[in-house]
This record gives C-alpha cells, sequence and structure tokens, in this order.
C-alpha cells in the first residue's frame, strides 16, 4: 500500500481518507512524538493530599468506562449512571492488582458518589482466561454488551508464555434496574471474539523477545457515524518480533537517531468490523495506527465525533516510549484528529500529547477516557507516592480549531457525565 503522506501537515481534509476495510495504516511519527513537551495546557495539577475519598473499602479501582450506547455517548438507565471498573482486593499490593483483575461495577445517580456493586460476571458462567482486562460496555435495548480482554490462558503459571496470552471475549446481560439498583440477569455465556493472528496483529509468540508485554487488549465498540456500521477499537502491535522502520514512521526528521531495539516499541490501534451488524462476531482489519519505534503501548483506544472529523484517543506510559524518546516521554493522554475512521489523523498539538502527568509524579494518575464533551475520567494511582486506587477528579479539556486542545479544569470529584 502506499504509505505516503497525502499532505504536509495541513488539517484534516477528506481526501486524506482511506476505505475503512483498506490496509492504509497511518503512522504516529517518531519526528512527531520527538516534539512532546509539557506546559500549562496539558500538564495536570501535581496533588499534595488526595482530592477524593476511595470508592470501596474492599476493592482497588483503576481502569474505568462508563455505560455507553452505539453512539459513545453515556446512557443513564432509569436515573442510574453506570461505571464498570478493573478492580482487585485491596489486600493485595496494589502493584499486584493486574493478575487477579475482575471487573466491578459501580452505580450513581449524580455521576460523582458511586456505590459499589460488586463482581460484574456472576460466578456460575466461568470467564475464559485468569483475569479481566479492560474493555467496553455497550447497551443495546435491554442488554448490555460487555467487551473485555480475557487475560491469561486458564491453568498458566506466573512467568510462562501463556500468563500472557490476551484475548478479546464479549458477555452480554439483559440490564433490570429500578429504585433500588442495577443488576444484570439472563446471562450469556463467555465468547471470544478476537484473537492475534500473527499477520495483522503480532501474536504472543511472536512477542516472546519483547522487553515490554505485547497487547491484544481493550475492545472498544462503537457505531462509526460516517457509514453506521459497528466496529471495534483495540489496542496491539505490529506484527513480527519487531518493526522495520522506514520514513513512514520516522517522519521528516528531527528525531533522536534509532537506537538498538526501537524496533521492539510497535504499538498499534487495531480495528475490527462487525459481521452483518452483529454485536458477538468481528473480523480484523489492518490497524488504523501504528507506533512503529515510537511507542510500544496504545492502550485503551477509544474516539470522539465532532463536526465531521474523527478524534482518536489513546493513553501511553513513560516506559513504553522507544528508549531514546523516554526521557522527554511522560504518562499521558495522547490525541490524532481525521477526516475519518482510517485516514491520515493529525497528531493533536503537532506531538498527539493532550494531558500529562505533572513531571514531579509522572505516575499520579492514569487511564485517561475521553467522554464526549471533553469530560476525562482517569483513576488516582498515587498521590505523593501513597497508593489511592479510586477514580480521581474529572478534567476536562477544550478543542480549539481543530487540532489544538487545552486543559480547562480539574473537577475535585470523579465526575461521569
Ligand atoms: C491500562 C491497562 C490496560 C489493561 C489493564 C490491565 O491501565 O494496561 O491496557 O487492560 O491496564 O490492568
Amino acid at each position: 500500500p502506499d504509505h505516503a503522506k497525502g499532505r504536509g501537515g495541513g488539517p484534516p481534509a477528506a481526501e486524506d481518507s482511506y476505505p475503512v476495510d483498506g490496509d492504509f495504516t497511518d503512522t504516529w511519527t517518531r519526528t512527531a512524538a520527538a516534539t512532546w513537551e509539557l506546559d500549562d495546557s496539558n500538564t495536570l495539577p501535581l496533588l499534595e493530599e488526595s482530592p477524593v475519598e476511595p470508592m470501596s473499602d474492599e476493592v482497588w479501582v483503576w481502569d474505568t468506562w462508563p455505560l455507553t450506547g452505539l453512539d459513545t455517548r453515556t446512557e443513564n438507565v432509569r436515573g442510574w449512571k453506570i461505571a464498570f471498573s478493573l478492580t482487585a482486593d485491596k489486600d493485595l499490593d496494589f502493584v499486584e492488582r493486574h493478575w487477579t483483575a475482575e471487573i466491578g461495577y459501580f452505580i450513581s445517580r449524580d455521576g460523582r458518589d458511586w456505590q459499589y456493586q460488586g463482581d460484574l460476571f456472576p460466578e456460575d458462567v466461568d470467564p475464559p482466561g485468569q483475569r479481566e482486562w479492560a474493555g467496553s460496555s455497550v447497551i443495546v435495548g435491554d442488554r448490555v454488551y460487555h467487551y473485555y480482554t480475557a487475560s491469561g490462558t486458564e491453568g498458566a503459571a506466573d512467568g510462562d508464555l501463556e500468563y500472557f496470552r490476551q484475548r478479546l471475549a464479549v458477555a452480554s446481560a439483559r440490564i433490570v434496574a429500578g429504585p433500588d439498583g442495577v443488576e444484570f440477569t439472563d446471562w450469556t455465556d463467555h465468547e471470544i471474539i478476537a484473537a492475534a493472528d500473527g499477520e495483522l496483529y503480532q501474536s504472543l509468540e511472536q512477542s516472546a523477545g519483547s522487553p515490554i508485554i505485547y497487547g491484544f487488549r481493550d475492545p472498544w465498540v462503537f457505531r462509526n457515524p460516517d457509514d453506521g456500521e459497528i466496529y471495534m477499537l483495540f489496542e496491539g502491535n505490529t506484527p513480527g518480533a519487531r518493526a522495520e522502520c522506514d520514513e513512514d514512521d520516522l517522519g521528516p526528521g528531527p528525531y533522536p537517531p534509532l537506537e538498538e531495539g526501537a524496533g521492539f516499541y510497535n504499538g498499534n490501534i487495531g480495528l475490527a468490523a462487525s459481521e452483518g451488524g452483529s454485536m458477538t462476531e468481528f473480523e480484523l482489519l489492518p490497524p488504523i495506527m501504528s507506533a512503529n519505534c515510537v511507542n510500544q503501548q496504545l492502550e485503551r483506544p477509544h474516539a470522539t465525533f465532532r463536526g465531521g472529523d474523527v478524534y482518536l484517543w489513546t493513553i501511553t506510559h513513560k516506559f513504553t516510549f522507544a528508549p531514546a524518546l523516554q526521557d522527554t516521554g511522560s504518562d499521558a493522554l495522547v490525541g490524532f484528529v481525521g477526516p475519518s475512521l482510517r485516514s491520515d489523523y493529525e497528531p493533536l498539538n503537532g506531538s498527539g500529547l493532550v494531558l500529562s502527568n505533572p513531571p514531579e509524579n509522572n505516575t499520579q494518575s492514569y487511564s485517561w477516557y475521553v467522554m464526549p464533551g471533553g469530560f476525562v475520567e482517569s483513576f488516582l494511582d498515587n498521590v505523593e507516592g501513597e497508593y489511592i486506587g479510586s477514580l480521581g477528579g474529572t478534567a476536562k479539556i477544550a478543542i480549539q480549531g481543530q487540532a489544538r486542545t487545552k486543559l480547562v479544569k480539574v473537577f475535585d470529584t470523579p465526575f461521569i457525565r
């Protein structure tokens, strides 16, 4: 395919669109990422004390997503807002949480005060993995489709390759809401809906030499306003053991000279298309964005739609940038704007950086998720080194023109809109 850039960095235009089922994969270039710079428009304030009460005394809370419709908007059901979170027992060290993660859910009347409802999946229907990682929950009629990452192969021991396997899964349930709360009933079995094939997406086996765990996770399902079809975004990696980076990946420069092992940093944003409008059958398509020799993880990709443009969002860590970019990089929300789902995107603010942790505490919060209207929820990881493990204050960003953003405000509380 011709991956040559259609334009020299001008605003997104219709001619930069490609067929959604085609093989154009845009690149977050090393040149763009090298201009990463923290300033007032993107840097979150350093916290000296936690502004929030923990949402639960029982469980740590991290990656969180609101119940949405296929149009990506937050849905209320009988006046309840519902948030789904990765959770782990507070008896565990916070840093160990990933390996026992289960999806829990919370309900709220105002989007600020949240009541913990326990585990999402009933015990009698077993999820197909060792643990549950991030996903999305989409309501259609009276059913909610819960997409998530089935992480780890049942029975694998810590350190085995299989311990790190990730596949995309779904289970659906009827939602029953009333004055006293929200329940899910009539569960389907859990189904695996996608796995890394080694052709479009790096497989677990191919990733064996990588310095960082591979990704095939974080499914996010929505209807594309352009063509009315249902798609799924997810986090993946470029197939093969490591990426061979060419000028499409690198851009025109300047950028730091390619370091040893830069090709292991090969994150991408994957795409799958629903077959005939099905909520449970999806076909893998080529990725829409890759970050070869730039960053190994483009986590929890999601999108918002505005004025005919697609705003593509993802989160990433300082330590997952290619080594030569780690000094300048930071834990952050990254964004791109393009004229359609598969297009030649423009990194927001030139580098892609939208929101960053303050340099004094690069791990203060994480897992930013942009809701329509520019409200960004995230969890607080730590305040001055003390673990919090609960949603932090929602941030509000403004989009200025087409491709610039600005941090406007940080609320004192979590606020799901
Ligand atoms: C982001 C993330 C997700 C993953 C989860 C595992 O914080 O790494 O990509 O699903 O955390 O805990």
